[in-house]
């Protein structure tokens, strides 16, 4: 029987038929990033597969998800290309649509960014030119870095309400507050630009491909967050997902087929409650 708040060691397919069959747990939002089939090197699974077996892979989780997913469910699905595929996300976002589902939004996520002061007005905080996360130094003669991936938010019929509030941005001009009629909270919309950048870390990552806590995170705010809230990551890696669900309050579920970042997830998982629970 399935548990929530756990993850399982096993492929993201034969769970979510287990959980159709089951049929107690519906899933309110599905939030992942799945390999992107660009070679990356995880210990397990194999990140260099024939381009449409690999796509018509996605096809097939895609359409059974929709089967776990309530009628009001979100799918967010963070998806990056590399320099030399620019339109992978494109054909994998078409796989979606063709699987069932609506395009709701688009949204860009910003890894890294550079802002040089003559771009930004006077009365701007940034006094000089500042940049802001990873970059790599000029290798390419054809192509710029990547420094964006999408998260593409699918829905069944494509008008979910959103909690746009919940995600707001505080007014940098507090006179906009009350000028306009929407604006009566010192929120405005976050728009579908979201810039994460990485944390910076010395050691040596233990998984080549996570997102950021803050991506999950917002994408849970966003769906909206209600009594018995299920989020969903079929490819969990080492558990970013569940520790964004355990900040919020909300219970999770996660696959994952390599036991060994199914470990480094579960220490994780059981430092964040520790480190919750003190403060
Ligand atoms: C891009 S990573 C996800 C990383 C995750 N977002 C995090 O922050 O840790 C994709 C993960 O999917 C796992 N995976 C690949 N095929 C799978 C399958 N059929 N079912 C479940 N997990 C799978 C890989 O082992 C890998 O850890």
């Amino acid at each position: 029987m399935i548990h929530v708040n756990r993850i399982y060691n096993t492929d993201c397919m034969e769970f979510m038929n287990q959980l159709k069959k089951e049929d107690f747990i519906k899933i309110d939002a599905i939030i992942t990033s799945p390999p992107y089939n660009i070679n990356k090197s995880y210990s397990r699974y194999n990140d260099k597969r024939d381009k449409n077996e690999y796509l018509l892979w996605l096809q097939k989780i895609a359409n059974k998800s929709l089967q776990v997913l309530k009628e009001d469910g979100s799918f967010f699905l963070n998806v990056g290309g590399r320099p030399a595929d620019y339109m992978l996300p494109f054909e994998i976002c078409s796989k979606f649509i063709e699987a069932g589902y609506k395009l709701q939004n688009t949204i860009h996520w910003i890894k890294s960014i550079s802002i040089e002061v003559e771009d930004i007005g006077k009365n701007n905080f940034i006094k000089t030119d500042s940049s802001i996360g990873h970059f790599k130094p000029i290798i390419s003669e054809r192509f710029l870095s990547d420094l964006h991936e999408y998260i593409f938010h699918f829905t069944k019929k494509g008008d979910k309400a959103i909690d746009k509030l919940a995600v707001g941005v505080t007014y940098q001009d507090k006179s906009n507050i009350g000028r306009w009629k929407s604006a009566k909270t010192d929120k405005r919309d976050r728009g579908n630009i979201w810039f994460i950048p990485y944390n910076t870390i010395q050691e040596k990552r233990p998984h080549p491909a996570t997102f950021p806590e803050k991506l999950p995170y917002l994408c849970i705010k966003l769906h909206g967050i209600r009594k018995n809230t299920v989020i969903y990551d079929p490819f969990i890696g080492i558990g970013t997902t569940a520790l964004a669900c355990i900040n919020l309050n909300v219970e999770f579920l996660g696959t994952e087929i390599d036991n060994k970042y199914i470990e480094i997830a579960n220490e994780n998982i059981k430092l964040r409650y520790i480190k919750n629970k003190k403060s």
